[in-house]
C-alpha cells in the first residue's frame, strides 16, 4: 500500500493546499495530511481547529486521513510506514527552504523520497499568512479558502 504524507502547519488550510491534497491523493492509496502540533510559526488556530478545518475541506476525498504530529517528520513517516513526503512549490522563493528540508530528511532516512508538486497557477500567490492578513483587515477571502471554512476564518479575526 502506497502511503504518502503531506505535512504542514495548515494555519488555516487554503484552496492551494486542497488542490495539492486532491492531486497527491490520486497518486497513492492513502494520503495522510500531517498537521504539525508545535509550529514555530506560533499558529493563529489551535491544533483542533486546524484539524477540523482540514476535515471539512477534504470531506469529499475518500483516501485522505488527517493526523497530527510533533517532533521530526521523518519519525512520523517511519511510524506510518510512509515512503513519500509531498510538498507543494509555489515559486522559486519556496525552493531554497524546501531543498534544505528535503536534503535534511534524505540524510536522516535515504529510503524516504520528497515529491514536489507545482502549485496550480490559480493559487500560486496564495498562502495561509496572506489569507489571515486579508481576514484581519476585512478583505475578501472568497475563493481563497474552502467555502465551508470561510466563516470560521472570518470569525477568528473579527474579535
Ligand atoms: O506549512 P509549513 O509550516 O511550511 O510546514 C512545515 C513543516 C511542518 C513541513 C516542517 O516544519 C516540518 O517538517 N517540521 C517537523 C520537524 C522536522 O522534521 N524538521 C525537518 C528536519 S530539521
Amino acid at each position: 500500500m502506497r502511503v504518502y504524507v503531506y505535512p504542514g502547519s495548515f494555519d488555516p488550510v487554503t484552496n492551494g493546499h486542497v488542490d495539492i491534497i486532491k492531486r497527491a491523493a490520486s497518486l497513492c492509496d492513502k494520503l495522510i495530511v500531517a498537521v504539525l502540533v508545535n509550529s514555530s510559526k506560533n499558529p493563529s488556530f489551535t491544533l483542533d481547529e486546524r484539524v477540523n478545518l482540514l476535515k471539512c475541506a477534504i470531506s469529499d476525498v475518500p483516501n485522505v486521513q488527517i493526523e497530527s504530529f510533533s517532533g521530526l517528520l521523518i519519525d512520523f513517516m517511519t511510524k506510518k510506514k510512509a515512503a513519500v513526503i509531498i510538498k507543494g512549490l509555489r515559486a522559486v522563493s519556496d525552493f531554497e527552504y524546501e531543498l534544505q528540508m528535503a536534503l535534511l530528511n534524505k540524510n536522516l532516512n535515504p529510503d524516504i523520497e520528497t515529491l514536489f508538486m507545482m502549485t496550480n497557477i490559480n493559487y500560486s500567490f496564495l498562502s495561509s499568512s496572506s489569507v489571515k492578513e486579508l481576514a484581519r483587515n476585512k478583505g475578501n477571502i472568497d475563493g481563497l479558502v474552502p467555502d465551508c471554512i470561510k466563516d470560521e476564518v472570518i470569525k477568528k479575526f473579527s474579535i
